[in-house]
């Protein structure tokens, strides 16, 4: 597939990964990024001019309809949506919170879905739609402390099979990408080891790759997502025994 000349929309676009295929992509293609912070828009409107920005938050449905009927005024159409926005809380089991399990689910998961509800008409228009979602390697092994992100990621990816299903038969083209760690605000307060840790310019270049091949599944890097499918594979016994060794409470008595 050819990426250039297109218009898409990246979520979550003001930091991160999302900021480094904005870009990447602004390259050869126009971009619109969005997410809420206007400051750090606007600083990546200074360092590449042709990025056209938009502040929304995923979590308001309303303000993606605003963002489309704004790309719609101005493009007609919509060739790829990457719903990148996300955010990660850890859970402890020692004081229960389900809260974080909520603003997991509404920012990563309805945000997605969200996004997806308010572009599905412009991509509609598009000769050869693409969704492309971001979910995250976490999902391939239950890792101590990540319930309420992966399952908020679990969530994103199972979504993503039924979709393909559902809308490959209308010419789309879907994604999820599933990424190891890469060094962004999101991991900087991680404070356990991260290896394999990967820059977000570096992220963004396999996340391109991925999307102009046309991969359903982007995994990276793939020693790692290997490693954790590999784990996910293995009976019960065997990998809660390794998770379990990973987990806090294998020091703290509960
Ligand atoms: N870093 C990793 O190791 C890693 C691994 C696997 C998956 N991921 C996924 O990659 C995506 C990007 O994360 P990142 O690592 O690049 O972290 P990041 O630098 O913190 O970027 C997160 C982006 O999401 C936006 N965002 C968060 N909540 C939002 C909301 N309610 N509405 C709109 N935008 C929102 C943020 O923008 P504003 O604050 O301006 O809204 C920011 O642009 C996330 O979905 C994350 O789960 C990251």
């Amino acid at each position: 597939m050819e990426l250039e000349n297109k218009v898409i929309w990246i979520t979550g676009a003001s930091s991160g990964i999302g900021r480094a295929l904005a870009v990447q992509l602004a390259q050869e293609n126009t971009v619109i990024a969005s997410g809420r912070s206007w400051e750090k828009l606007l600083k990546l409107k200074e360092e590449v001019p042709e990025i056209v920005i938009r502040q929304a938050d995923v979590t308001q449905p309303s303000e993606l309809a605003y963002t489309c009927r704004f790309i719609e005024q101005l493009f007609g159409k919509l060739d790829m949506l990457i719903a990148n926005a996300g955010h990660c809380e850890y859970m402890d089991v020692r004081s229960f919170d389900s809260s974080i399990a909520w603003r997991m689910m509404e920012t990563n998961y309805m945000g997605f879905v969200y996004s997806l509800e308010a572009s599905l008409p412009l991509l509609r228009r598009a000769e050869s739609p693409h969704v492309v979602a971001m979910s995250s390697s976490s999902v391939f092994a239950g890792l101590p402390r990540a319930e309420a992100y992966s399952a908020s990621k679990a969530a994103i990816s199972q979504f993503m099979e039924s979709l393909a299903a559902d809308l490959k038969p209308e010419g789309f083209t879907l994604s999820v990408i599933h990424p190891g760690f890469v060094d962004t605000e999101l991991t900087r307060h991680n404070d356990f080891p991260m290896p394999l840790i990967m820059t977000p310019d570096k992220a963004a270049k396999r996340i391109i790759q991925g999307i102009t091949r046309e991969q359903f599944s982007i995994d990276f890097p793939r020693a790692l997502t290997w490693l954790l499918r590999c784990l996910k594979s293995t009976p019960f016994f065997v990998r809660h025994r390794i998770t379990g060794s990973l987990s806090r409470n294998a020091q703290h008595e509960l």
